[in-house]
């Protein structure tokens, strides 16, 4: 299949492409190079181009062909979601309409959306299944949800067919050593974890040790991602017009916080300062996905599934590269 991976240029969409390409598709890139890195993909399947330009989105679909979308351009950052809901509104939810547009007016109807575990909030129960309430706290939850809900009313109304895929924490780099999570500024644990481990920050804060979790830290399920990635190629391949998939990519196993610190400090043998800090706005204690789901309807279970596992290859691309792309 052709497939147009919108964000492709970027931490998850980089890695999508080459599942994409090793399971024999053809796999396109539209990026507005704005967290995307040029260096993350062929050169000569790139277009540069923005979701809030319906010009270039046109653009993009007739150029390539594309019988399918992967959508990965989304603003993900929680705190600044709150600060500045413009932006997440309009690149999240403006963008993505403005991509389905062009897709119902080219009869493209495959569609493979990066939902979100914050859609769910602070769940009733862990691990979470897909019947979980979806009530997100944050703006940047809201968008996510926003998108599933219009997706819904498209599969039925417009005969598209659809998957929303609800990760949980995407971490590690691909196996090659070629490409890997490169944010800036970056606010995740584990690359903020092993740069203390390359000298380029002090310490690591933790965000609170007085949750009801069995040593005081945040419990979050961390999903390597070429297992996510090789989630998405099933779902593409298993789409069916007029229905929405709604799935949960985890592996189902829960770490804390100080768990993945003590997993750096034994993977890059170096101390790791640590400091106690305050909560951070809007953690939920525990988030730990249920993906059964995804294995009776995909056939997609995570082959990464412990966090030791996972730390060794975001390590791997971290030292190889502490400069990320920048190198
Ligand atoms: N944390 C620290 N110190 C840090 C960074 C993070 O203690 O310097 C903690 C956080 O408080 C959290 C855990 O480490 O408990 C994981 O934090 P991340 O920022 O790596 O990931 P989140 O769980 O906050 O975020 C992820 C996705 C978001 C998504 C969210 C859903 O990256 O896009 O899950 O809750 F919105």
């Amino acid at each position: 299949m052709k497939v147009l991976v919108v964000g492709g240029a970027g931490y998850i969409g980089s890695h999508a492409v080459r599942a994409l390409e090793d399971a024999g598709h053809e796999a396109w890139v539209l990026d507005n190079l704005y967290q995307g890195h040029r260096a993350a993909v062929p050169a000569d399947r790139l277009i540069e181009g923005d979701l809030l330009n319906p010009a270039d989105l046109a653009a993009a679909l007739d150029k390539t062909g594309a019988e399918a979308v992967m959508h990965f351009a989304a603003l993900a950052l929680v705190g600044e979601s709150v600060t500045n809901p413009a932006k997440y509104y309009l690149n999240n939810v403006v963008g993505t309409i403005n991509l389905l547009e062009a897709m119902r007016e080219r009869g493209i109807w495959r569609f493979v959306f990066s939902s979100t575990c914050a859609t769910y909030g602070v769940p009733d129960k862990v691990p979470i299944d897909e019947s979980e309430k979806q009530l997100p706290i944050n703006p940047y939850g809201d968008t996510k949800l926003a998108i599933e809900k219009a997706l819904d009313a498209y599969c039925t109304a417009y005969n598209m067919g659809a998957v929303a895929l609800r990760y949980f924490n995407a971490a590690g780099s691909h196996h090659s050593g070629e490409i890997g999570e490169d944010h800036d500024p970056e606010s995740h644990l584990i690359p903020i974890v092993l740069q203390v481990a390359l000298g380029q920050r002090e310490h690591v804060t933790i965000f609170g040790d007085d949750y009801p979790t069995p040593d005081g830290t945040c419990i979050r399920d961390y999903i390597h991602v070429e297992d996510l990635c090789s989630a998405h190629v099933a779902a593409l391949e298993r789409l069916k017009q007029g229905e929405l998939m709604k799935l949960n990519l985890g592996t189902g196993n829960g770490f804390s916080v100080k768990q993945v610190i003590d997993a750096c400090r034994k993977i890059t043998g170096h101390e790791i300062p640590a400091m106690m800090g305050e909560r951070r706005p809007g953690d939920p204690a525990e988030l730990v996905a249920n993906a059964s789901k995804a294995l009776e309807v995909l056939d997609w279970k995570a082959k990464y599934t412990t966090v030791d596992e996972v730390v060794e290859s975001a390590w791997k691309w971290h030292k190889d590269h502490p400069n990320g792309y920048g190198d």
